[in-house]
């Protein structure tokens, strides 16, 4: 029977339960052995008890459940071959030569590097004596399929990572219950969400919670921010409203673009309209707690397509992602989405944020 091993990795995000439970249960519906892989590609590394077969029941109340069950690191070793080395005599002596991984972009490629380097890991294993010619023999390639996990919403060729939804969610009941304060007070709030690079969750909070002025790393702003980012929270003051809200990402702080901080907007909105403003970090609340509904029927349609693919594939193939776009689950080329999510971010860091935009928006087919 084929084993799959399941993992997540990298930052947890809602909906990575859902990932494992579908990929087990879909797995085992298939005729496989499927062996959840805890707490990321250090149980790789480890071994032992870290990778665990799972059954039907292992997963059961999985689908709700908020973080990952199975646990996640980043893992340093295994970025470097030596640790690599010793996750592929792990997997070998387990049986397991096909790998789900739910991650990121940082993650995925790791295990793109992986298999590509699976035959000349068995070939080093072999030689050096830890494992003989005859048990390498039947695990001569490895598959491997992405699943993307991450609340930031930052990798190209799907309009959804898993975990992006739940945490807009969260972000959206929290600015809500600062609004509350806030119109009591007749305050200001400067709101930092999370985003890594990307600004996909504060430009979205912030259109769906009527903010009043928005920063993202895309679209960093130009000189005279103050003037403008002034002229529109009096007006929106002078039409009555009672609070004044700004969202900004965290990787619109980013020192190396337009140096601005949350603090730096708190102090002009002081200084300039004698508001007075307070600042709040939303920080791991927006990590956590229950998946959505969209995270949990994203994450079970996507493990079952993950486990799909992992039966089709073939050692010529790409590694595939899968994606959604337009609201169909497809299969993406792995490279190709990671390599166009790097040239989003060499965009930023040039500072040409027309083409970042325009490549956050590219469609491509594999
Ligand atoms: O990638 C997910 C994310 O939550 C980012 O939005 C954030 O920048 C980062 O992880 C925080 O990482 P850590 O949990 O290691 O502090």
């Amino acid at each position: 029977k084929k084993r799959i091993g399941v993992m997540t990795s990298g930052g947890d995000s809602q909906g990575m339960n859902g990932v494992v439970r579908s990929v087990v249960r879909m797995s085992i519906h298939m005729g496989c052995e499927p062996y959840a892989i805890y707490e990321g590609y250090d149980g790789l590394v480890q071994g032992g008890d870290l990778i665990k077969q799972m059954k039907w029941d292992d997963v059961r109340g999985f689908l709700s459940r908020g973080g990952t069950l199975i646990g996640t690191k980043r893992c340093m070793e295994f970025y470097e071959r030596p640790g690599r080395l010793v996750a592929a005599k792990n997997m070998i002596l387990k049986g397991i030569d096909a790998l789900i991984i739910c991650g990121g972009d940082g993650s995925l490629t790791g295990a793109d590097k992986f298999r590509s380097e699976w035959p000349s890991l068995l070939q080093e294993l072999v030689e050096k004596g830890d494992l003989t010619q005859e048990a390498v023999e039947p695990y001569k390639h490895l598959n491997i399929c992405g699943l993307v996990g991450s609340i930031d919403n930052d990798m190209s060729g799907t309009d959804a990572t898993i975990g992006c939804f739940s945490s807009l969610e969260r972000i959206c009941e929290m600015v809500d219950a600062v609004f509350d304060t806030a119109a009591s007070h007749k305050r200001g709030f400067v709101i930092e969400v999370m985003g890594r690079h990307c600004g996909w969750l504060a430009l979205m909070a912030s259109i769906a919670t009527g903010a009043d002025y928005v920063f993202i790393p895309e679209k960093p702003p130009a000189p005279g921010w103050e003037d403008e980012m002034c002229q529109i929270v009096t007006s929106h003051r002078e039409w009555g409203k009672r609070r004044t809200i700004i969202i900004i990402s965290e990787g619109a702080q980013d020192t190396e673009l337009e140096k601005i901080t949350a603090d730096q907007v708190v102090k002009v909105l002081t200084d300039r309209l004698k508001l007075d403003t307070r600042k709040t970090v939303l920080g791991h609340i927006q990590r956590g707690g229950l998946p959505s509904y969209y995270d949990r029927w994203l994450s079970t349609l996507q493990g079952v397509e993950a486990v799909n693919a992992i039966l089709d594939s073939t050692p010529d193939k790409p590694t595939p992602v899968i994606t959604i776009r337009e609201n169909k689950i497809e299969r993406s080329n792995l490279e190709e989405c990671v390599k166009l999510t790097k040239s989003v971010a060499t965009a930023i860091k040039e500072k040409n944020f027309e083409k970042a935009m325009h490549l956050r928006d590219v469609e491509f087919k594999e």
